[in-house]
């Protein structure tokens, strides 16, 4: 087997609106940038011998097709569905398929905001959820997979 291929991949997928962090209510969802937020993902990624590949996608269709593309070589997958977390049983479904550890991540504490926002139907497919941590919140749940995963 090459050296590469026991390299666990890891994909990140941030949902919609999640392209105008920095400029999106900053006093919810703070103001880095997801362009940094995903710099400092790939250099804690290094540190722990993981590949990572970052996706965003305000189109529904299109993460769910990059769900069912993961299923072939990621072994772990880190989601903020952002509203679609809401909404969207079409990207529960397309969870569900995966058998790996996946954690979804909210910049902020959905259980402390709006009723509508405080129900999350991918929750169901999520082997833990981080909600209210800014963008910490990735760089923890990128250590609960790389720990999940040396466990394995
Ligand atoms: C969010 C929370 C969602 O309710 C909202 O629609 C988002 C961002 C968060 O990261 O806090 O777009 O997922």
């Amino acid at each position: 087997m090459a050296v590469s291929e026991k390299i666990p991949h890891v994909l990140v997928i941030h949902g919609p609106n999640l392209n105008m962090l920095g400029k999106r209510e900053p006093e919810i969802y703070g103001t880095e940038t997801l362009e940094k937020i995903n710099e400092a993902l790939f250099q804690r990624a290094r540190g722990y011998h993981i590949t990572l590949e970052t996706f965003q996608s305000n189109h529904e269709g299109d993460i769910v097709a990059k769900i069912q593309a993961a299923m072939s070589d990621c072994k772990g997958l880190i989601i903020n569905p952002a509203a679609f977390a809401h909404t969207s049983m079409a990207i529960l479904d397309a969870l569900l398929l995966l058998s790996v550890p996946i954690i979804e991540v909210h910049l902020s504490n959905i259980y402390k905001r709006e009723p509508f926002r405080q129900k999350s139907l991918v929750a169901a497919a999520a082997t833990g959820q981080i909600s209210g941590l800014g963008a910490m919140g990735y760089i923890l749940a990128l250590e609960a997979i790389a720990n999940i995963l040396a466990s394995l």
